[in-house]
């Protein structure tokens, strides 16, 4: 890949692009962006499918002068890596999948999703911080890492209710990625916290393996929030991807 390459930083859910401070920070001298979905990061909610997504990105990369970039996806932002490169694979140098999967939501997930959409327009985001601060860091982070624990639980407690609402149906509506791996030829590296109780390792494992040029990093004792949870680890696997 360009090693000058641009960067696009795509965020989890219900988070924001604040969630990659550390690696712009790591990655001083390169051209990033960090897009905020619509409904996140104070952009105003728009679209209920990650192909809206995904073309938001993509405009956002017109509007900044980006054509081709290595793209970063956490977890939902994986996901909408996978729906930018099959709708503009022209526009992606590489793929950083980290804790996240090729597969679809099953049965029993999409009926999760679609009430708890509902509880959002209902009740607001309150509810969110409580079920998914322990899903989504790891036990160790969890027990030792305050810091990381508050500032998660911040970023929740200040989601915008509709933004939550439409990303969650937007989730349980995307397409399996499963068929598309085969078809991706360019470098993809997997990164999995091996607590990641959301989208476990194997789920990485399958994307580095099913990919043509693909490699995977597991990082000990980090969670879903793997930049976040051990971010020199994070920012070490991806620099060392990006000098490659
Ligand atoms: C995320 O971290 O983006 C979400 O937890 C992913 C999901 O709910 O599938």
């Amino acid at each position: 890949m360009p090693s000058s390459a641009p960067v696009v930083f795509l965020h989890a859910f219900p988070l924001g692009p604040g969630m990659w401070q550390s690696q712009v920070g790591a990655l001083a001298g390169r051209k990033v962006l960090t897009p905020s979905f619509p409904g996140f990061g104070g952009r105003p909610p728009g679209g209920t499918s990650l192909d809206d997504f995904a073309d938001a990105v993509v405009a956002d990369m017109d509007a900044a002068g980006i054509g081709r970039a290595v793209v970063v996806g956490l977890s939902m932002g994986g996901y909408v890596a996978f729906r930018l490169h099959a709708r503009s694979p022209e526009r992606v140098a590489a793929l950083v999948l980290a804790d996240t999967k090729a597969t679809a939501d099953d049965e029993a997930a999409r009926a999760k999703r679609t009430d708890q959409a509902a509880r959002a327009r209902r009740e607001g985001v309150g509810w969110l911080v409580d079920a998914m601060v322990p899903v989504l860091l790891g036990e160790t982070t969890l027990a030792e890492r305050p810091k990381v624990r508050e500032s998660v639980r911040g970023v929740i407690a200040a989601a915008d209710p509709e933004g939550v609402a439409r990303a969650l149906i937007a989730m349980r509506d995307r397409p399996d990625s499963t068929p598309q791996l085969a078809g991706i030829s360019v470098p993809v590296l997997a990164i999995a916290g091996d607590e990641d109780k959301v989208t476990p390792v194997a789920g990485a494992r399958q994307i580095a393996e099913g990919v043509a040029d693909g490699r995977l990093v597991v990082i000990p004792k980090a969670g879903h929030l793997s930049n976040l949870e051990d971010s020199p680890a994070f920012n070490g696997a991806l620099l060392s991807f990006l000098q490659n």
